[in-house]
């Protein structure tokens, strides 16, 4: 089978550290062939560190090649959009980085391209792909844990406001640790869930720490005039199967560790997920009026979520499989998230549009 030919549409933080990594060890399988960042400097420079052919400033000459036949697209989330939908129009497989887009009706616009276009479209939503992600879904979609009726996802940083890239520009990223690391703890707890579909959300966000100059962050210091995103959010939402879920998220909060977490209640066993630390799956269940707390003791084994996750893409594209992680799941998280933020202002539970 002849090698997929990759291209690389912005080539910072996460494009270096695990989408090129990804495509390098599948080497057999894909070739990056350009690299495509409106910063030309950091392109040519991504380029050479990696040997990568080609390195553009502008991704629609890297669009208009032919031995691309997919792309990774890694730009901020405001950019997110245009650049996904050229490339489905050009014929190529997408690998879109999570959130899918700013909002809902971004996330509509580029679904409605991938349907015209029939590509691969796979939204980077890489810890379904973890070694606990990858046991959990088969054994709640089994129906072991009965019914999941309530969970608990938590994505939580004491002092973790990111200083690279336009984390902090509600502008450019559209919200702050909600839509960049909710969306993560948001989607491994649907995923584990069967993917129930949404019918209302409340919640509330706050900019509390995140403009005070006085407190210390994990990765040195940033500008607190532009910090122009929520530093904790909280949701509530409601699912058409009965079930609820309740969101935490923040990039600055008074707490004791960042939390990772995922809690999942069924009528059979409940489960604790940490992504961050061992032990990383808890299972509570009672048998014969004795309470168990059970742990797995071999979990696949992964080399990196992130690389597995490349290996999905990949095989979709080979197979003509369905999408590992579908836009469709994309947009639902960003309809939540649009409506947690309408609520908080609001202040009422709104309705979650998922409509096509
Ligand atoms: N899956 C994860 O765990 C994870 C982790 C970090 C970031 N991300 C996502 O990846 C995306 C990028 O984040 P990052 O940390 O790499 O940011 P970054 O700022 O380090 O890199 C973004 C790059 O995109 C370039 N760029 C901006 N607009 C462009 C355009 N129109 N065309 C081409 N290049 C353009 C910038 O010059 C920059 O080099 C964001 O959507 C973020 O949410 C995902």
């Amino acid at each position: 089978m002849a090698k997929i030919g990759i291209g690389i549409i912005g080539a910072g933080g996460i494009a270096q550290s695990t989408h090129i990594p990804g495509y390098l060890a599948c080497a057999d399988r894909c070739e990056i062939v350009a690299v495509a960042d409106v910063d030309g400097a950091r392109a040519r420079e991504v380029a050479e560190r990696f040997g990568i052919g080609e390195a553009y400033e502008d991704y629609r000459e890297l669009l208009a090649r032919p031995d691309v036949q997919a792309v990774s697209i890694a730009t901020p989330n405001r950019e997110h959009k245009a650049p996904a939908i050229a490339a489905l129009e050009a014929g190529k497989h997408v690998l879109l980085e999570k959130p899918m887009a700013m909002n809902a009706a971004e996330c509509k616009e580029i679904l409605a391209a991938q349907q015209r276009s029939g590509a691969v479209l796979q939204i980077g939503l890489q810890y379904r792909f973890s070694s606990v992600g990858k046991f959990l879904g088969d054994y709640v979609h089994s129906g072991r844990m009965g019914e999941v009726y309530y969970a608990r996802a938590m994505a939580l940083r004491r002092r973790g406001v990111p200083t690279w890239g336009v984390f902090t520009d509600k502008e450019k990223q559209g919200g702050g640790p909600l839509i960049d690391i909710g969306v993560h703890i948001l989607d491994f707890t649907l995923f584990a869930m069967g993917y129930p579909k949404p019918v209302s959300a409340s919640g509330k966000t706050w900019q509390q720490l995140g403009k005070d100059p006085s407190l210390w962050n994990y990765w040195g210091d940033y500008d607190r005039d532009r910090f122009t995103v929520e530093d904790f959010a909280v949701g509530m939402i409601r699912f058409e199967n009965g079930a609820v879920v309740t969101l935490e998220s923040s990039f600055m909060a008074n707490l004791g560790d960042d939390q990772m977490r995922s809690e999942l209640f069924g009528t059979k066993s409940g489960a604790t997920v940490d992504l961050l630390r061992e032990p990383s799956l808890i299972f509570y269940t009672e048998e014969n009026r004795q309470l168990f707390d059970m742990m797995p003791r071999n979990l696949p084994r992964i080399d990196s979520m992130y690389t597995e996750e490349i290996r999905a893409f990949l095989t979709a594209i080979e197979t003509g499989g369905p999408s590992p992680v579908p836009g469709e799941q994309g947009l639902i998280l960003n309809a939540i998230f649009d409506a947690i933020y309408r609520s908080s202002e609001t202040g009422h539970e709104e309705p979650v549009d998922t409509d096509l």
